[in-house]
């Protein structure tokens, strides 16, 4: 805990992230979520003087926290890791030798009632990264129509009961604005059954996923991200993906996937000679997982999924990711 009782964030997988990444001490990295850098601050003690890294976060909390790093080789930028292609160019950085994406919330920002992420605090209901620019999950809730809440809370929080859950919020809003955190819980805790599968999960927890996701627009990042990384790394460079559940695990498979085997979507039955078919973009693809001593001393990493592969020296060819 810090001085105003908020968790530290422990990386998650802090052994293998950094070891995997860093081939090359005096090589350019990117930490795309640098959160409060526990993953950054272990990349930079595998560089030599040479070695550079340039992180990112959309949050400003993170930006400011970031602050404590003072170190030449590091440089940290206020902006969506989709935009990192942009921003390195604007100081002159257009490869790099290996990319990490920590996608998804921090500790810090769950664990602060103010930001609006958690149901187990109240809190005015925010839940935006970057709380300097777009709408709170309060302002969307209170002027979207019940399809699409529903299909927000059905796409992306997998919510069973979804359009039960937009009605509600809908009649809500019309005897009282949503503000807080504890109204949206409080009414899902009412509206929905307790999930028999698992009685430890609060009902609210998909909801808020769903909320949380869409507001922040994270698999629109996590598939921008995805090619604006894989543009900027030279041959052999490293691109590390670490998850937090299925939706974005799926998008980073089946992307690693497609760019280690893109003809096997061709016809095989075409006239093509080897050198007409595409060539892999990435190579050796391999996914990681926390151990049983990391699952014991940081829960949060259950649910993480690192998956990671070595860029090839095909030229990028954009990917289009569904
Ligand atoms: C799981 S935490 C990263 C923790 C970090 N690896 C550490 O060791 O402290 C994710 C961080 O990424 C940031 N983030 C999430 N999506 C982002 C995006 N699209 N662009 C930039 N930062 C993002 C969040 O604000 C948060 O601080």
């Amino acid at each position: 805990m810090n001085a105003v009782g908020v968790k530290k964030h422990i990386p998650v997988l802090a052994k293998e992230v950094p070891e995997i990444l860093v081939q090359n001490p005096a090589g350019i990295y990117v930490d795309g979520t640098f959160g409060r850098g526990g993953h950054s601050r272990l990349i930079l003690e595998k560089l030599n003087e040479n070695g550079r890294l340039y992180a990112f976060d959309r949050d400003l909390e993170a930006v400011e926290a970031a602050k404590e790093i003072k170190d030449s080789r590091f440089k940290i930028f206020h902006a969506p890791f989709a935009e990192m292609v942009e921003r390195l160019d604007s100081i002159g950085v257009t490869e790099v030798d290996g990319v990490l994406l920590d996608i998804g919330v921090s500790s810090p920002q769950i664990d602060d009632a103010q930001r609006g992420f958690s149901f187990r605090f109240d809190g005015p209901l925010d839940m935006r990264m970057d709380k300097s620019t777009g709408q709170t999950a309060a302002q969307w809730l209170n002027t979207a129509s019940v399809e699409d809440i529903s299909k927000v809370l059905k796409t992306y929080g997998e919510e069973k009961f979804s359009f039960k859950v937009a009605n509600a919020i809908v009649n809500l809003r019309k005897k009282q604005p949503l503000e807080t955190t504890k109204q949206l819980a409080d009414l899902l805790s009412d509206v929905l059954p307790r999930n028999k599968k698992d009685s430890q999960q609060h009902p609210a927890t998909r909801s808020f996923q769903g909320i949380r996701i869409f507001i922040n627009d994270e698999l629109g990042q996590l598939k921008m991200a995805l090619n604006a990384a894989s543009s900027l790394l030279k041959p052999e460079g490293i691109l590390e993906v670490i998850s937090f559940h299925s939706l974005e695990d799926r998008i980073v498979k089946r992307f690693f996937e497609n760019c280690c085997n893109p003809a096997s979507h061709i016809d095989p039955r075409l006239p093509l000679t080897a050198d007409q078919l595409p060539k892999p973009l990435f190579s050796k693809a391999k996914r990681v997982l926390p151990g049983k001593e990391e699952l014991e001393t940081n829960p949060r990493s259950r649910s993480s999924v690192l998956r990671y592969a070595v860029r090839t020296a095909a030229p990028w060819n954009e990917q289009e990711l569904t």
